[in-house]
């Protein structure tokens, strides 16, 4: 309710009966979120079609309020950013999880730099300018999403709730947010995309059994994902000391569902249930695999992990549509760059062919902000969805991303920006 306060001052013009219908819209948004799922999907399939989503999209319509609405979880509904989510998440988490999903790699300074990167940037606002309609809105691959903010993949949701990315994306779809799903996801990726009302990315970890890639790419493609995400960053995996101290496993009814039936290097069925990720991992990934990608899919595809800008421009050579400016999190190889600090020079190699992409560290609206300033069309965030999810299911991820949205909607009317068009390096001071 603190942050719907902020919004009417800051909009100023509403009406009470204004305010009233819109929280009446949240209140019937988050109750279809308690109906059985079936029922649920609906509902979000309805909203996103009509009237309704202009409700639960609203840029007003707080996500606290919504939750408060119900008064199903005061908790949760006390969260109004995304370092509280993060907290509540810590409390229900169970702690072998916390630590795979909170780790970095090693000594974890390109984890901690990732979020340092972005407090050092500061803007340079503007006043009196008009920013009375203020526009999220871009255009991504040809396809017009409602701002600019994405999920990126991560592995094993159900690490964080029973239902795992089935909850994830109903959350994604009431905010509008595009998902990209994880190779290494807990549930099929039919499945999720059975229960998905938006748009979805797959990310692709190349096998290296070719026929077991080919296949995930067809699977995808046929169950309707937009484009390819190809994770290009991660030849083995980082010192994940974290997860190691914490003795990290696949907990019961937690498993890979992707990659049942993938078979092991050694020939063996895999063990998608307490298989180790290093057994499934290739070993080799190179240009040369890439153009092979591309070969099998009509789908776009985006590499994940660009941090050089030399890499940036073979990807450009190589006809890919887009690249993703990522440092896996800080969950590979500690001290390489923030990815906020990398962001410009592959921009400055390549943003004229390609569409550049960020994800690392993103928090608070004005991270979005300055990512946008510096040349990225989207951003993606990773540990958020785990702790919206774990903070509150499919509420929860809504939850966080609409937090995510409205502050970027604040700082952008703060910074005398009314579109993201208008968004660019004169943003940043200094
Ligand atoms: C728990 C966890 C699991 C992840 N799993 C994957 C994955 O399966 N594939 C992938 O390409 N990236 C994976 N990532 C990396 C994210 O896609 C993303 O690059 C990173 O989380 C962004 O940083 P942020 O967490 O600070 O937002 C994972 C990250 C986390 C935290």
């Amino acid at each position: 309710m603190r942050v719907e306060k902020q919004a009417e001052a800051l909009a100023g013009r509403w009406t009470e009966a204004e305010l009233d219908s819109r929280a009446a819209c949240s209140s019937e948004a988050i109750a279809a979120m308690h109906l059985n799922r079936r029922r649920a999907l609906q509902s979000a399939g309805s909203l996103l079609g009509g009237l309704g989503l202009a409700c639960v999209t609203d840029p007003r319509l707080r996500a606290a309020q919504r939750a408060g609405a119900t008064g199903a979880d005061p908790a949760l509904a006390d969260a109004v950013s995304l370092a509280d989510l993060e907290a509540l998440a810590h409390q229900r988490m169970a702690p072998m999880a916390w630590e795979y999903v909170s780790g970095g790699a090693a000594d974890e300074l390109t984890l901690r730099w990732n979020r340092e990167a972005y407090e050092r940037l500061r803007l340079d606002a503007r006043v009196l300018r008009d920013v009375s309609h203020v526009d999220t809105r871009i255009e991504l691959l040809g396809r017009q999403l409602a701002h600019p903010i994405l999920l990126a993949p991560s592995a094993l949701h159900r690490l964080a709730h029973p239902e795992g990315e089935l909850a994830t994306v109903r959350g994604a779809n009431a905010a509008q947010a595009l998902m990209t799903l994880s190779t290494m996801s807990s549930e099929t990726l039919e499945d999720v995309a059975k229960a998905s009302a938006g748009p979805l990315w797959f990310q692709l970890y190349v096998q290296k059994d070719k026929g077991y890639t080919a296949e995930l790419v067809q699977r995808a493609e046929a169950a309707g994902y937009e484009a390819l995400v190809v994770t290009v960053d991660t030849p083995v995996d980082g010192a994940r000391n974290r997860q190691q101290r914490a003795k990290f496993h696949l907990p019961p009814g937690v498993e890979m569902a992707n990659l049942r039936g993938l078979k092991s290097a050694s020939g063996q069925k895999l063990d998608t249930e307490h298989g180790v990720f290093a057994n499934i991992l290739p070993p080799l990934l190179t240009w040369k695999e890439i153009e092979w990608l591309q070969s099998l899919t009509r789908l776009p595809v985006l590499l994940k992990g660009i941090l050089h800008p030399d890499d940036a421009r073979l990807a450009a050579k190589q006809g890919v549509a887009g690249i993703l400016v990522s440092n896996h999190g800080g969950r590979n190889l500690d001290t390489v760059p923030a990815t906020i600090d990398a962001l410009p020079r592959v921009v400055d190699a390549v943003g004229s062919e390609l569409t550049v992409l960020v994800d690392g560290g993103v928090r608070r609206g004005t991270d979005v902000l300055k990512a946008l300033a510096l040349g990225a069309r989207a951003v993606l965030v990773g540990r958020p969805v785990f702790h919206g999810l774990s903070a509150g299911g499919a509420e929860g991820v809504t939850q966080m991303l609409s937090i995510l949205r409205h502050e970027l909607e604040m700082a952008l009317a703060l910074s005398g920006r009314a579109r993201i068009a208008d968004v660019d390096r004169t943003l940043l001071f200094g």
